[in-house]
């Protein structure tokens, strides 16, 4: 941090400074609350139509300036440069859908019951959905385009007024998306607000003016916000997707999958696939095609065409190689000689035989991928069940009787069937269980859970 308290943001790839943000006072955190208090009726009132233009623009803008930002965003978080562009592009046809969305959102009309003595049609209700009011937008280092901009357009484009914290590391990326809003919308609508987490996050969370929270990041942070919020939230927390294998699996089509599920941009997404379940009869096999794969992926910078390169800190790799570590001591056979530098983890596949085995059931968030023969599918569902974590999991079967007995019994939020776990496409519902978060977001459901509902009952 300088003397005019900014902090220095600095390459992942080289340590080389690549800008600086502002550490927000607790009064410039009010400052923005007030700011979004004041505009909030006004902006509420703008007719729909107006604001999908303004939204329109915005992802317009995106796109124009796409190759600037994913630029930044790849220096910034180690997001190899065609993920980053892909997370650009994919976000101005967030921004556009999710527009278009809105203009179909109806009030409703309800008769009311006759019970309790009232008479038929003398009360009719009209439920009309209304902005909740503030939101508070806290999004995370690994999408900070993508995961910012699928909270503040259901948040804004429900007539709420926002105060927006990225993450430190990606609010540059953040401050460039900020700006592109910022440059449609009216002011005071969008306040985005840098700093640390750990100095304003609970006074930003707990701040009077705030009307509900829109949180993606890690359970521990999670957790913190289910204990100290007073207002409703919707969390996107960690994940262990579990991806299982069965015999009747086609192994060329599992392994593509797997190899794309846990690899890419190094397996920092919160719907990665972190450990491998694989049954009997085809585990050599299945192995063997997953090593062969893996071996072929690319390791280097993030400008290059790559598909694995830094973790986003050297504290997220120390972890990464803590849980290589314990399952070496618990007998886990790696596929070949660990490698690491720095913040780069090279992929590695581990054997593992030990169940209590901490990779099994801890989030990794890096290219590193436990394997687990199992016996029978129960076996591999009851596996999987145990994880404290409950976002996305996987079956590989061409055999759809089985294939639906797994998904049935899997507790995630999500099952993928022959393939690998996936928030996308952006217009499905997205939650998770247990530790994985609170409630659903996806278009729909976002920009309905930033809405609450009025009933004015016409009294006949
Ligand atoms: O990291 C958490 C994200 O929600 C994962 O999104 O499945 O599009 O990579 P993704």
């Amino acid at each position: 941090m300088d003397s005019d308290n900014r902090t220095n943001v600095l390459s992942v790839s080289n340590d080389s400074e690549l800008g600086s943000y502002v550490n927000a006072s607790k009064e410039q955190v009010d400052k923005a609350y007030e700011a979004a208090r004041s505009s909030q009726k006004e902006w509420g009132n703008i007719e729909i139509y107006k604001k999908v233009d303004m939204f329109n623009k915005v992802a317009d803008e995106l796109l124009d300036r796409k190759n600037d930002i994913a630029k930044i965003l790849s220096e910034e978080i180690a997001k190899p440069i065609k993920d980053s562009l892909s997370e650009v592009e994919r976000t101005a046809l967030l921004i556009k859908t999710t527009a278009e969305y809105a203009k179909t959102l109806r009030s409703e009309s309800i008769d009311g019951d006759s019970e309790r003595g009232y008479k038929k049609n003398q009360k009719l209700g009209i439920t009309r959905k209304i902005p909740v009011g503030i939101v508070l937008c806290i999004s995370p280092f690994n999408y900070p385009i993508n995961l910012s901009a699928s909270k503040l357009v259901p948040a804004l484009i429900g007539g709420n007024t926002v105060v927006f914290k990225s993450s430190s590391q990606g609010a540059l990326s953040a401050f460039l998306l900020a700006e592109i809003f910022n440059k449609y919308l009216p002011r005071g609508v969008l306040n985005f607000i840098t700093g640390s987490g750990s100095e304003i996050g609970d006074y930003l969370i707990t701040h009077k003016e705030v009307d509900i929270i829109n949180f993606t990041g890690s359970t521990q942070v999670g957790e913190h916000i289910r204990q100290i919020s007073r207002v409703p939230y919707l969390l996107e927390l960690g994940g262990k997707d579990f991806g299982i294998v069965s015999n009747k699996a086609n192994i060329d089509k599992a392994v593509s999958e797997i190899v794309k599920g846990a690899f890419s941009y190094s397996g920092q997404r919160c719907t990665a696939i972190k450990t491998v379940l694989v049954q009997n009869e085809v585990y050599d096999n299945f192995y063997s095609k997953l090593k062969e794969s893996v071996m072929k992926l690319k390791v280097g910078i993030p400008s290059d065409d790559v598909n694995v390169s830094f973790l986003i800190n050297q504290k997220a790799a120390d972890y990464v190689n803590s849980l290589i570590d314990d399952a070496l001591s618990k007998g886990a056979t790696p596929s070949w000689e660990r490698k690491h530098e720095g913040k780069m983890i090279y992929p590695l596949l581990l054997e593992v035989k030990d169940l209590s085995t901490r990779i099994m059931y801890e989030e990794q968030f890096g290219p590193v991928l436990p394997i687990y023969k199992f016996n029978t599918l129960e076996e591999a569902i009851e596996i999987t069940n145990k994880s404290k974590f409950g976002l996305q999991g996987d079956i590989f079967t061409d055999d759809i009787n089985e294939a639906f007995k797994v998904a049935n019994s899997l507790n995630t939020g999500t099952v993928q069937i022959n393939a690998k776990s996936d928030r996308g496409p952006d217009n499905f519902p997205f939650a998770g269980t247990k530790d994985s978060g609170t409630g659903t977001q996806g278009i729909k459901e976002s920009i309905l859970n930033m809405m609450k509902d009025k009933l004015i009952v016409v009294n006949l």
